[in-house]
This record gives C-alpha cells, sequence and structure tokens, in this order.
C-alpha cells in the first residue's frame, strides 16, 4: 500500500550540463511503474531538470530551502521560488545540513511547514552519529528527531511525508546498517509516527532507508517489512547505477 520510492540526493555534484547529460542518458529508464523515481539536484540544476523529465515520469526534488518564503536572506532559496520551477519534492534536515550548517529540528521543524505552505513533499532526514550508535541511542535520537520535524503537522500532512533513515556512519562510507538492522530502526520510526497520530497514519508514511545504498544491495532493503524506499548519494550520481537502483526496487 505503501508506493517505494527511490530518490537520488546529488549533493554539490553535477554542472548544468552534465545534468542534462544525465537527463539524456535516463530517458526511458530509471522509471518502473509502482514505484517512484525522484532525482534531488543542486538548485543551480532545477530548472535544466525540471524541463529535460517533463514526461519521462521522473520528480524533481530539491536538496533544502529556507522557511520563509521571501524576506532579506541573502543567498537563502524559498518554497515558492521552488514550487515555481516545477520541483515536488524537497530534502529537509538531512544530516549534511545539520553538521555544517547548524540545522536544529525546531529549523527542520519549521522548513517542514515551509515545504506544506507551498505544496512541496518533504522527505526528512534523521538518524544517529556513530558515537550514538555505540551508546545505544540511536532510537532515541530518532525519535526526538522524528517528533521535532512533524511538529504541528496535520494528519493529513504527516501521511504525505517521506521519512528517510539515515545513519551517519553510513552515509558515503561504503559500510552500509546490515538491512535487518536499518528495519528494526524504520518500524520503531513507525511506531513513534503512530503514537504522534494513529496506527492508520504511520502505516501510510513512507520510510526510506539511505546510506551506501547501490544496485547490488537495494533489493535487500526494499525486501524489509518498513522500508519503503531509499535516499541515495554516491551510487545516483551515474545514470546506469541510478536506473539499476530504481529497477532493483520494484
Ligand atoms: O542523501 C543521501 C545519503 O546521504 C546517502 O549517501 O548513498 O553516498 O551513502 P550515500
Amino acid at each position: 500500500m505503501r508506493t517505494p520510492i527511490i530518490a537520488g540526493n546529488w549533493k554539490m555534484f553535477k554542472t548544468v550540463s552534465e545534468t542534462l547529460a544525465f537527463a539524456e542518458a535516463v530517458k526511458g529508464k530509471a522509471v518502473v511503474e509502482g514505484v517512484e523515481t525522484v532525482i534531488c539536484a543542486p538548485f543551480t540544476n532545477l530548472p535544466a531538470l525540471t524541463e529535460a523529465v517533463k514526461g519521462t515520469g521522473i520528480k524533481v526534488g530539491a536538496q533544502n530551502l529556507h522557511f520563509e518564503d521571501n524576506g532579506a536572506f541573502t543567498g537563502e532559496i524559498s518554497g515558492v521560488m521552488l514550487k515555481e520551477l516545477g520541483v515536488d519534492y524537497v530534502i529537509i534536515g538531512h544530516s549534511e545540513r545539520r553538521q555544517y550548517f547548524g540545522e536544529t529540528d525546531e529549523i527542520v521543524n519549521k522548513k517542514v511547514a515551509a515545504a506544506f505552505r507551498n505544496d512541496l513533499t518533504p522527505i526528512v532526514c534523521v538518524g544517529e552519529k556513530l558515537e550514538e550508535r555505540e551508546a545505544d541511542q540511536t532510537k532515541d535520537v530518532c525519535k526526538v528527531q522524528t517528533e521535532g520535524a512533524f511538529k504541528g503537522l496535520s494528519k493529513e500532512e504527516a501521511a504525505k511525508v517521506v521519512v528517510a533513515y539515515e545513519p551517519i556512519w553510513a552515509i558515503g562510507t561504503g559500510k552500509s546498517s546490515t538491512a535487518s538492522d536499518a528495519n528494526e530502526v524504520t518500524s520503531y520510526i513507525r511506531t513513534v509516527l503512530a503514537d504522534l497520530y494513529d496506527q492508520a497514519t504511520a502505516d501510510v508514511i513512507r520510510i526510506q532507508y539511505g546510506g551506501s545504498v547501490k544496485p547490488e544491495n537495494v533489493t535487500e532493503y526494499m525486501g524489509q517489512s518498513d522500508i519503503d524506499g531509499a535516499l541515495v548519494g554516491g551510487a545516483s550520481l551515474q545514470p546506469d547505477s541510478f536506473t539499476a537502483l530504481v529497477e532493483g526496487a520494484k
């Protein structure tokens, strides 16, 4: 009942010309019935990408947005601006934003509200650091981050959110969480959502796993009861491997 979603997070990679070459290479590919495909590109590439994937079934996401719709915030981009470009998704609270740009749970929550104000679907990232995992705090960290992100959201809004569980120690390291360990945490996140709302709402919220997902391991994650897709960095950058990820998710 939950449509799997494979989202590539290109991070700070690819110019406009590289983006167009990628779009050309995946034309007619990277789309599988019953799986949603999303590419989250740098801001500068979004106009070209939304245009290039029109009619292909691939959806476009941004990697961040400001929590205000406009104002004196030099260098920032708002949800209003993204929506006009034809963007559908926005990643919020990625651990790199939390770590390098000081994003707190409160900021994440304001950004989630900004996404809904502008009819963008948030992909909210949660996940523990290595030392937190070693101190057996994984679930506590994910609970606090999930509750912080969903604060003030109605049941209808909550149902649309995509949560990405990304253990920080598994990002870009090649050290992925085992599928069953990841599923234990995503199942737990679903219980947190059921406590916040109700079981029926929690049951429709999609929860992705992220952290060194590649074509070779995506099927194993997708086979888990509470993993509904993947948020993929490195392996989403090449057309062939991105296509294989989407195909592996069906
Ligand atoms: O947003 C994506 C994650 O940070 C995972 O990155 O697939 O390169 O480990 P990765």
